[in-house]
């Protein structure tokens, strides 16, 4: 086994301080990608997030027979077919959930086999979760090492629309069966408990597609009709709340400090994680709203607090679900327990990460106990002085660096290398705020 790298974040006494711009939100910039290579002419992007993941689906939506450029930094143009086709490559997704369960929808509807597959981690995830109600369409899937997971191989078109009722809340899914009902017969209707982020939906309309969305019991009733072509456009991507929460947690956590990220989208299904900071005594404020590329956007200021742990409503999960390892660090150093329930899906990520997150505080000293389904952190001080393992998951090593800078001791996290699926600039982008944060040793 090769030696793992390290980085090493150590505790700083002055304050953070600052205005960044968080990096292009990551869910938006796969469908900007996907929905530029399925629409029939230019659509040029502002803003992309430049992360592996994203840069993998680029790859994959070439691979399907789109042209893509990259214009500038973050500015990108596809120049699509109107289609996909037979990849002349195998479409590997690397890290990406989102990037092979939309693409897997969107190619389904096309007349083309296709083999998906990706990194160690994105090989362990569930994929019957979308092939099942895609199959159910009249796709055709092989496995190609082991039932429900990448590789696989997907044999697409001649789909059927199809009425369906989601049992967890997950945009991917959603999308994914949305993707495959725009080039399938008859009318494709998804229903989910609750409500989960809807960046297809509007992005579809942006496309020029029509979706009709009602409210149904606490989630949406969504259908479109098969045969509906997409037109290129013009895509603004505003920045990621799920990046913004590392910057925006440290300054909660460091004494003193005060930290502004601008151009943070702020979508509804997006905002439990800053919901549930301001419950638990965050100074969050947020100015110069806007609407951009269809989303609400605006300024989000987070300045040092005493925070207090809080029961976070376990029907807020789908509105923050990649949040809970930020706010886990958060919740260490609040006063009494927070407890996080209902967070089932939590363990079929980029890692299981109730357990990563409950291995790694526990190495820091904090008190936490773990549920089937959740887990409970009771805060205080946090000694640190551990090295954790990531399992290679950016969000649990991002979460345990923001740790460190108020932990009384340093913290260093394993394999840190996959911080660039979502968070490129990471470490400089902290330190320019005043962290502290580098390579350790092997
Ligand atoms: C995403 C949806 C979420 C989220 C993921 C991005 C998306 O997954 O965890 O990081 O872009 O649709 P689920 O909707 O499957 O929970």
């Amino acid at each position: 086994m090769s030696a793992s790298s390290t980085f090493i974040a150590r505790p700083i006494s002055a304050p953070l301080k600052g205005a960044v711009r968080a990096p292009g939100d990551k869910s938006m910039s796969h469908r900007a990608l996907i929905f530029g290579g399925m629409a029939e002419g230019v659509t040029e992007i502002e803003g992309l997030l430049e992360g592996d993941d994203i840069l993998a689906t680029a790859r994959a939506v070439e691979a399907f027979g789109a042209e893509v450029e990259r214009l500038g930094e973050g500015r990108w143009r596809v120049t699509g077919r109107g289609g996909f086709r037979t990849p002349g490559s195998i479409i590997d997704c690397g890290n990406a959930g989102t990037g092979v369960r939309l693409l897997m929808g969107a190619a389904a509807g096309y007349d083309l086999t296709a083999t998906f597959d990706g990194d160690a981690s994105l090989r362990k995830r569930p994929m019957k979760r979308v092939t099942g109600p895609l199959a159910d369409m009249g796709a055709r899937f092989d496995w190609n090492a082991a039932e429900d997971r990448v590789p696989l191989t997907l044999h697409g078109g001649g789909l059927k629309g199809m009425d369906y009722l989601q049992t967890v809340a997950s945009a991917q899914i959603k999308s994914a069966i949305l993707l495959a009902g725009l080039n399938a017969s008859g009318e494709t209707v998804v229903v989910e408990p609750e409500k989960s982020r809807d960046h297809t939906e509007r992005m579809l309309r942006a496309f020029g597609a029509t979706v009709d969305v009602t409210e149904e019991g606490e989630g949406w009733r969504v259908r479109l009709k098969g045969g509906q072509a997409l037109t290129g456009t013009a895509v603004a991507v505003p920045g990621d709340p799920s990046s913004a929460a590392f910057p925006l947690a440290a300054a909660l956590i460091v004494p003193g400090s005060e930290v502004t990220v601008e151009g943070v989208m702020l979508n509804p299904q997006r905002t439990g994680l800053f919901d549930t900071w301001i419950e638990m005594g965050a100074d969050l404020t947020v100015s110069n709203r806007r609407v951009s590329g269809g989303e609400d956007v605006g300024d989000v200021t987070a300045r040092y607090s005493a925070l207090k742990g809080v029961v976070v409503p376990e029907d807020r999960a789908a509105s923050m679900i990649d949040e809970y390892p930020i706010l886990a660090a958060t919740a260490a150093f609040a006063e009494g327990r927070t407890v996080m329930r209902g967070i089932g899906e939590m363990r079929v990520k980029e890692s299981d990460r109730i357990a990563l997150m409950v291995a790694g505080l526990t190495a820091c000293g904090v008190a936490v106990e773990e549920e089937p389904e959740g887990f409970i952190v009771a805060g205080g001080s946090v000694r640190g002085g551990a090295t954790v393992a990531t399992a290679h998951d950016h969000r649990i090593a991002m979460s345990h660096l923001i740790l460190g800078l108020a932990a009384e001791q340093p913290v260093s996290v394993l394999d840190p290398e996959m911080i660039a699926t979502s968070f490129p600039g990471f470490v400089d982008l902290m330190n320019g705020l005043g962290a502290d944060i580098g390579a350790g040793r092997d």
